[in-house]
């Protein structure tokens, strides 16, 4: 996983252009904090196999917003940053070709990165729906014992109609991404931060929550860490949390502007 580095503009520096590709829930969050000023960029282009969504992501938008009709036609305009806010099978398909080009890439979608063939290195991974990932990383250079991340969501989000807390899945992480491909990035995104440990995943339908939660539990060299995160879901796609789109946000901030 790499590290932001350091990117000033200059009177001579290039254009920074962001490529969006996904205009969904998160791309919408991103792309309207370009727009509000929140990160400082040149120009944005988008790209939706949906292209609707990308014409009404570009007319809701007061600021310049190119759209590609073709991934391709988005590698060609040589955007700084790649942000991938889509689906796993996108994260597959483009993440190699984007590395190829040498563009940085920002994936949303981590649960795409565990079985993927990739120069890692040069892809950005934001924290996601969770957080705490530097302490945890830290600690997996040490050494971790144990890690656990127990993920309760409302019925409504597995489409369950359950009355008491029910165990919908227990085991790996690598798993868990794949048997819910949009629910469980966070498992991928911790994965990623304790190798090479391994982290147990529990995934609960309850009826008491309205908030998407994530509970991480670590046991390492020299101590253990407990971490909680309740996110509202996003209102255009339960499955997302905001937390996720402002943490590709502040990313994104760090890559372009420090
Ligand atoms: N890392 C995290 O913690 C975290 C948290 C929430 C969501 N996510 C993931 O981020 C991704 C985006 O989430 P979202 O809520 O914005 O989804 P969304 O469904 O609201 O939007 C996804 C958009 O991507 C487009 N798309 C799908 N496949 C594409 C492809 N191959 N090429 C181009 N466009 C494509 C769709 O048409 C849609 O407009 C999902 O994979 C989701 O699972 C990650």
């Amino acid at each position: 996983m790499k590290q932001p580095k350091a990117q000033r503009k200059t009177k001579t520096s290039p254009p920074r252009i962001v490529g969006l590709i996904g205009c969904g829930a998160i791309g919408t969050v991103l792309a309207e904090a370009i727009a509000r000023k929140l990160i400082v960029c040149d120009e944005l282009t988008v790209y939706d196999v949906d292209t609707a969504k990308a014409q009404q992501l570009k007319k809701s938008l007061r600021f310049p917003v190119t759209i590609a009709a073709s991934f391709d036609e988005l590698l060609e305009r040589k955007p700084t940053v790649i942000i991938e806010a889509a689906s796993q099978q996108a994260a597959k398909d483009y993440a190699p070709r984007i590395v190829a080009e040498d563009i940085a890439l920002i994936v949303l979608s981590t649960g795409a990165l565990l079985g993927l063939n990739v120069d890692l290195s040069k892809v950005y991974v934001p924290s996601g729906a969770i957080g705490g990932l530097d302490a945890i990383a830290s600690a997996a250079l040490a050494g971790i014992d144990e890690a656990v991340l127990t993920s309760r969501k409302n019925p409504r989000a597995f489409g369950l109609d359950n009355q008491e807390v029910k165990l919908v899945y227990e085991g790996s992480a690598e798993e868990a991404v794949q048997r819910f491909p949009r629910e469980m990035n966070v498992a991928a995104t911790l994965a990623l931060a304790v190798k090479p440990a391994k982290v147990k995943v529990q995934v609960l339908s309850d009826p008491a929550v309205q908030r998407n939660t994530h509970e991480i539990k670590v046991k390492w060299r020299f101590g253990e860490m407990l971490l909680r995160f309740a996110n509202d879901p996003h209102p255009e796609n339960p499955h997302t949390s905001a937390l996720a789109a402002w943490s590709a946000i502040k990313l994104l901030k760090t890559l372009l502007e420090t």
